[in-house]
């Protein structure tokens, strides 16, 4: 049977038990309103470990004071059924006061990556993660964390946090998930409507533009940067946030095409902010 814990100490007390006895422990963190995308997570996460552990809380730290932390979907009846399903053995859900108790003032804060893409757009938003992540780590005392390739630099922050703080937890990063069209999934596109829905696919097609010019012998990157800002204006209800080609480990922007390059986008569809990423590797000779 699936428990539910809504209790930090509790949480932490049945955790330090299945250690003591033995087990293997998995967390998967995440805000809720579970799609496809967060099951495989969980799927992989079982793979790793006989205790599969997630965590369901929509932290109100990592929202910027304009953002979407009221209106964002939220489905605890349909989450816990889809968690039975794949065979989650406990649900972590607590409150926002058992998260952030009136005194708390420590945060946890990555220097360098966090200075680019999303966190020049969502100032304060990484640490908000990292944060809430750290005390998740320290209340569910998994062996193995697993996250979505397709925040990216969400993966590259909380691996850097692990590998900085000595954090004794294996990170492992799962593919991105895509509805059947390509647009990735997530819990946000539940806000399209469906004349934005068809302009999110976008996304997924600079991706695709932006390999086949690679593989068709491009190597600048200003101009791949300008086909993929050109298709995107093409579409109804688009704003870029960002495109940008980078390195994958540093984030730092590049000029050229390099052996692995990363293409991460953020386009706001209506009043919907979307990302998505691909990982370009240039043809060997
Ligand atoms: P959330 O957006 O709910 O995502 C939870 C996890 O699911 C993240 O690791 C994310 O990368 C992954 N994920 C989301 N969509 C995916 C897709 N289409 N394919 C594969 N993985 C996908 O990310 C968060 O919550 C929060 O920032 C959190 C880490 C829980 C901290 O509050």
């Amino acid at each position: 049977m699936m428990e539910v814990i809504e209790s930090v100490k509790e949480m932490q007390r049945r955790a330090e038990a299945l250690r003591l006895a033995g087990h293997t422990l998995s967390l998967v963190p995440t805000m809720g309103f579970l799609h496809e995308g967060h099951l495989e997570l969980m799927r992989v996460a079982k793979k790793h470990s006989d205790i599969l552990i997630i965590s369901i809380f929509v932290n109100p730290t990592q929202f910027g004071p304009t953002e979407d932390f009221q209106q964002y979907p939220r489905d605890p009846e349909g989450d816990l059924k889809k968690a039975g399903e794949v065979g989650v053995d406990i649900v972590f859900m607590p409150t926002a006061g058992q998260m952030y108790p009136p005194g708390s003032q420590t945060k946890v804060r990555v220097e360098k990556v966090t200075q680019h893409l999303c966190g020049l757009s969502r100032p304060g938003h990484f640490e908000g993660v990292t944060t809430v992540v750290a005390k998740l780590f320290n209340i569910t005392k998994p062996h193995i964390a697993v996250f979505g390739q397709k925040d990216y630099q969400q993966l590259t922050v909380i691996s850097r946090m692990v590998m900085d703080l000595d954090m004794d937890i294996e990170i492992i990063g799962v593919p991105t998930v895509r509805e059947p069209d390509g647009l990735a999934m997530s819990s946000r596109n539940s806000y399209l409507t469906p004349e934005q829905r068809r302009s999110a696919l976008c996304l997924k097609e600079s991706l695709e533009l932006a390999e086949k010019m690679v593989m068709e012998g491009e190597r600048n990157c200003a101009v791949v940067k300008q086909a993929i800002e050109a298709l995107i204006r093409s579409r109804p209800f688009t704003r870029i946030d960002y495109v940008s080609l980078c390195h994958p480990v540093t984030l730092e922007e590049v000029d050229a095409f390099g052996e692995e390059t990363l293409l991460a986008l953020a386009v706001k569809v209506g009043e919907t902010r979307l990302i998505d990423n691909t990982l370009i590797r240039r043809p060997g000779k």
